[in-house]
């Protein structure tokens, strides 16, 4: 079974909804995939997702209520085959904490997955309205296609 993690800053916005819409993905393909999220910080550990990223995904009849915050660590090396960072500062915290190569080549851009080498990034969407959690769905929406594509065809 292959293991994904997603990561944020604060795994209350932007991870849980992207774990959320992998998972329905990965359900919907027939994938036997294990999503998880984190954040690099731990300022929202053991909090829900913001309300906001709840309504959202509930907007798309998938369900990350009953998700928790949690902070990433290095043992997330060992337990996820990709770990998939929100923006750059994420990717550069990840990064900083690898050991060795076969760390580092675990992790990438999640926008890299539908639009490689572009290294965009989804947007921190915790001070804005909630046009900026529709606007980071959509994002995430095409990216977990792309992902549930690649793995489609790898088994
Ligand atoms: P996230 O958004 O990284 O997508 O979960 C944020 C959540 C909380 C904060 C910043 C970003 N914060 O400053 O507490």
């Amino acid at each position: 079974m292959t293991k994904i993690l997603m990561v944020c800053l604060g795994n209350i916005c932007r991870s849980p909804l992207a774990e959320g819409i992998l998972q329905q993905q990965a359900d919907e393909a027939g994938l036997d995939l294990e999503v998880d999220s984190a954040g690099t910080s731990g300022w929202h550990n053991g909090e829900h997702p913001d309300p906001r990223s709840t309504e959202n995904a509930w907007e798309h009849d998938i369900d990350i209520s009953k998700q928790r915050s949690r902070q990433f660590t290095v043992a997330d090396f060992d337990a996820f085959d990709r770990i998939y960072a929100m923006d750059h500062s994420n990717y550069n915290n990840i990064l900083s904490m690898a050991r060795n190569e076969a760390d580092q080549e675990k992790v990438d851009l999640i926008l890299n997955a539908d639009q490689p080498g572009s290294n965009r990034a989804v947007p921190d969407p915790y001070y804005g309205g909630s046009s900026g959690f529709e606007n980071v769905y959509q994002m995430l929406h095409h990216a977990c296609a792309a992902v549930v594509d690649d793995l489609s065809a790898e088994s």
